[in-house]
């Protein structure tokens, strides 16, 4: 597996990234969308990461398998002035042909490395309460939990806890 840390925005690339989002989807992840999301939406999102990271207030690390994309994930600096040291992980997400194999891990460890490197402060992320395998990860990552919202997240009739996650990064050696 190889990790890059900005792989710009070709077509090709945000094409490969909305196949593995809108799978995902589709088979119920828990990603923020109730239905795959349009091509347009995610060539949208990723060109605002994009922006993000060359303004120095994001970091997008894509993982690729024989040269095929087969995980992404970000972080983007807090916009609110008071928030300013912060980031939030937004998103992490893997093909799900090869889950289980450690390129979740890796994603979510270089996205930590490089909040640590430009100097976050707190990096925060929020999950669905049923989504154990990712907040396993977070947890074994260093995260902890402070916060949850009971049944906030709606998908269709079904109701899930909200958890928020922080890696405080002035509380770590
Ligand atoms: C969560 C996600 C990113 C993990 O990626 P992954 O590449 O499968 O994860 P890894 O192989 O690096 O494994 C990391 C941990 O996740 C858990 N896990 C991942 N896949 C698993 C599986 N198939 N069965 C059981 N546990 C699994 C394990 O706890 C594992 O910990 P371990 O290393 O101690 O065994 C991936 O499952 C995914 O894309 N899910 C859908 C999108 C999503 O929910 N993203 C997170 C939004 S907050």
């Amino acid at each position: 597996m190889e990790l890059a840390s900005d792989p710009g925005l070709d077509a090709r690339f945000a094409e490969s990234a909305h196949q593995i989002l809108a799978d995902l989807v589709r088979r119920g992840a828990a990603l923020g969308w109730v239905e795959p999301p349009a091509r347009r939406d995610v060539a949208e999102l990723l060109g605002t990461v994009v922006s993000a990271v060359q303004a120095g207030d994001g970091s997008l690390r894509a993982a690729y398998v024989d040269r095929r994309l087969v995980g992404l994930g970000y972080w983007l600096r807090y916009a609110r002035p008071t928030h300013r040291p912060h980031a939030d992980l937004e998103k992490v997400a893997v093909d799900a042909a090869v889950h289980g194999r450690g390129v979740g891990r890796a994603l979510t460890a270089a996205l930590i490395a490089d909040a640590r490197r430009a100097g976050i402060e707190v990096l925060t992320l929020d999950a669905r309460g049923d989504n154990s395998n990712a907040l396993h990860l977070y947890r074994s990552l260093g995260f902890t939990e402070y916060g949850r919202l009971p049944d906030f997240v709606a998908v269709g009739e079904r109701r899930y806890d909200k958890v928020f996650y922080m890696l405080d990064f002035r509380r770590q050696g």
